[in-house]
């Protein structure tokens, strides 16, 4: 789909690289979708683009900074060739706005993510020597009418709503993808079904907070379950949930429904209800665990991540010492863990960045290194079992090896035989470690697949 054949190798070309999270990836697909239809074909060659976009991420300073960074390095090639237009897209085109196109910048565009639509007109003013910003946030804008241009095969991301109104006191997120909105729910089965039948064999719906999702008084568990009811043989899964709002019913919707993976992403942040509160996360410590116990009780065998920040202004020993206790009594199986950024114009922005660098850094690794061996442990205890494996392709390291992911979103590694893409197979679990689990296809009777002679010998 994204390699230009013969005929359209004269078309105009777009190259876009992606920062952050997944919304992000999925806005990507709607770019190429809307510069698509005005006769831009993708391409993977930076150097012989004619539009060169950066989607981009302002959720923490450091992302800001790798942008900064790539910019003066497309500085290089846009001198080799002046007629290539560059835009920066995303949170940081909302954050920086006008600052992105001052006099020594090479930036032609700057568009944000409500304004997609604009990008053709936008572009066309650029190659004629016309810079743009179109920064508007929409109230209603969920792209709901445009089929995003999917890179992958099996795999496909969907968001269902866009915006967040939780106004977490660290976070930049609401100013710069504005108000909550959502996609109706038949826009979102039909693009679904064309999914299933273009042979996708996944789909994760996605939101900044999918629990906040309403379309005519329907919620986020009948969204997920008119999803997977569409064919019992897609996976169906979704990020990112707010622990506040993980109802009873989302969980036994998740239960109810095998193609529903198990796998829950419930940002905790901190275990201090004094550093929640001061956060704006509008739950407690107990309402946090009595949730991982619903969870639990419903499906025992659900994988759970989340997201810790360490050194959030005021943190103490204490509250950092309850953020490890809490990381200790729930055992998430995976953590993405981060110093605390200040952003400006966030109401913790005002309550100063008091926690010293290097106390943010050590609290962090403590985070980390423990984090590490209780998904060390959790995936010792996953050895011996059976997972339904859907197969990606190439691990990243051996030809000969593949790799694929379970229901639960863990990775595993196992030595190729017949295995197609997208197909899905019995693995049994022999050995992992905190992030991989390594195992053998089975067969139809359950037993170890034949092991291609190479990799016997090589394990020799
Ligand atoms: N500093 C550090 N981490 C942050 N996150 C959001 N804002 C900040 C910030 N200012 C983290 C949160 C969120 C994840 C997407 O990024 O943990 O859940
Ligand atoms: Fe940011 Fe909080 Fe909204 Fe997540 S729920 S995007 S952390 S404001």
């Amino acid at each position: 789909m994204t390699t230009p054949d013969i005929q359209t190798t004269t078309r105009r070309t777009v190259y876009v690289e992606t920062y952050g999270c997944q919304m992000n990836a999925a806005d990507t697909e709607i770019v190429l979708s809307v510069l698509g239809e005005d006769g831009y074909t993708p391409t993977d060659d930076l150097a012989s683009a004619d539009v060169v976009l950066l989607n981009t991420c302002s959720v923490r300073d450091n992302a800001e900074q790798r942008i900064h960074g790539r910019l003066t390095n497309i500085a290089w090639h846009k001198r080799q060739r002046p007629g290539m237009v560059v835009g920066v897209l995303g949170c940081m085109a909302e954050r920086l706005r006008r600052k992105l196109v001052g006099d020594d910048s090479i930036v032609d565009v700057v568009v944000g993510p409500d304004e997609y639509r604009a990008l053709p007109d936008l572009v066309r003013d650029a190659a004629g020597g016309t810079r743009g910003v179109a920064v508007k946030l929409s109230r209603v804008e969920t792209y709901d009418d445009i089929t995003p241009i999917r890179t992958e095969g099996i795999s496909a991301w969907l968001s269902v709503m866009r915006g967040c109104d939780k106004f977490c006191t660290f976070c930049v997120v609401p100013f710069t993808r504005g108000r909550e909105r959502s996609r109706s729910l038949d826009s979102i089965v039909r693009e679904v079904e064309g999914l299933v039948g273009h042979g996708f064999r996944e789909v994760t719906l996605l939101g900044q907070n999918v629990n906040s999702y309403r379309w005519e008084g329907r919620d986020f568990a009948d969204l997920l379950a008119a999803v997977a009811d569409v064919d019992a043989g897609l996976r169906v899964r979704y990020t990112t949930s707010h622990p506040q709002d993980m109802s009873d019913k989302l969980i036994e919707t998740m239960a109810s429904r095998r193609n529903i993976c198990e796998y829950i992403h419930l940002p905790v942040q901190s275990g201090s209800n004094r550093v929640l509160r001061l956060m704006n996360r509008t739950y407690t410590v107990e309402h946090y665990l009595e949730r991982i116990e619903a969870i639990d009780r419903a499906m025992p065998n659900a994988v759970l991540s989340t997201d810790i920040i360490a050194g959030f202004p005021t943190e103490t020993e204490e509250d950092h010492r309850e953020t490890l206790e809490l990381i200790r009594r729930v055992g998430y199986d995976g953590a993405y863990m981060f110093k605390y950024s200040p952003r400006e114009n966030t109401r913790a922005w005002s309550m100063g960045d008091d926690v010293p660098e290097e106390t943010k850094g050590r609290r962090l690794q403590e985070i980390i290194d423990l984090q590490k061996e209780i998904a060390h442990e959790r995936n010792q205890r996953r050895v011996g079992t059976v997972e339904e494996v859907l197969v990606e392709g190439p691990s990243k390291r051996e030809d000969r090896e593949w790799r694929g992911r379970t229901d639960g979103n863990q990775t595993v590694v196992f030595p190729h035989g017949d295995e197609q893409i997208g197909e899905t197979i019995q693995v049994r679990i022999q050995r992992a470690t905190s992030a991989t689990l390594f195992g053998a296809p089975l067969d139809a009777e359950g037993r170890e697949r034949f092991m291609p002679l190479e990799v016997v010998v090589a394990g020799a």
